[in-house]
């Protein structure tokens, strides 16, 4: 049997507001499992916690409980909810992608260079990256006359193609999807089921979001239902006066 790229067991994010002295729980006992060539699918609720699972494999969060343990492409197992920093930029550069609900974008790059960054930071010549990024953005519908201009004044449609071909020009092992058609049209969103079609196959394993339930069924090999975590606010003990 095939052995699992990432195993989550028991994750729980808790957020400590100190001026309020409460914790807001973002996600608890979360359990999953994401293999090559597969999409797993999150779904639930607004404010189950879906986002706050892709976050804290990428680790824009920090868990506060809980394994993530991710396989790498030699077969050793990192737990990133304890990786060091520095061991989590190498997986970020070489291993793991993440298509993020929003574009958060240097200023002064054109969408093509925003596009091919991944690329050249993984060795490619600058032109070879360049033209593969220009070929992305055709396929998603991204008018020629924008590919020289930085997305920052870009409409929402406009920006999540650009995130959508930046996240899927390097070919991660671990593609982490947050809502990443949720601005599009019809018909981009079918061009983007089959760009999502050909890299599953090509071994990618993807652990994803959707904003449409009918995408869960069209793309989604394992659906994963998460529960608001209980318990809206806990009150801390009172602060010894
Ligand atoms: N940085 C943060 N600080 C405080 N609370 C946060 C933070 N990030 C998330 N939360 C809380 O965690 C909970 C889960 O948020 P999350 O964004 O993961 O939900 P979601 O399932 O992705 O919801 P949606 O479907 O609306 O995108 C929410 O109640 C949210 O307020
Ligand atoms: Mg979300």
């Amino acid at each position: 049997m095939q052995e699992a790229i990432l195993k989550i067991d028991g994750l729980s994010k808790q957020f400590q507001l100190h001026d309020q002295n409460k914790l807001i729980p973002s996600c608890a006992q979360v359990q999953l499992e994401v293999f090559a060539g597969e999409l797993t699918a999150l779904v639930g609720p607004t404010g189950a916690g879906k986002s706050s699972v892709l976050k804290a494999i990428y680790r824009t969060y920090l868990p506060s409980g809980g394994r993530i343990v991710y396989r790498d492409a030699n077969d050793s197992l990192t737990d990133l909810a304890q990786a060091s920093e520095h061991r989590m930029l190498e997986l970020r550069k070489h291993e793991l992608g993440f298509v993020t609900q929003f574009l958060h974008c240097l200023p002064r790059k054109s969408a093509v260079e925003v596009v091919a960054e991944p690329l050249v930071t993984r060795g490619t010549r600058r032109d070879l990256a360049a033209e593969r990024a220009r070929e992305l953005l055709a396929l998603l519908n991204v008018p020629e006359r924008l590919w020289g201009v930085p997305p920052a004044t870009f409409s929402g449609g406009e920006k999540q193609r650009v995130n959508l071909a930046r996240g899927l020009i390097a070919r991660p092992r671990l593609l982490l999807l947050d809502e990443p058609t949720a601005s599009l049209d019809p018909a981009t969103t079918d061009r983007v089921v089959e760009l999502l079609q050909s890299i599953k196959a090509e071994g990618v394993a993807m652990l994803a979001i959707f904003h449409h339930p009918e995408l869960v069924e069209r793309l989604a090999d394992r659906v994963v239902k998460l529960k608001p975590p209980v318990a809206a606010a806990t009150l801390l003990e009172p602060l010894a006066s």
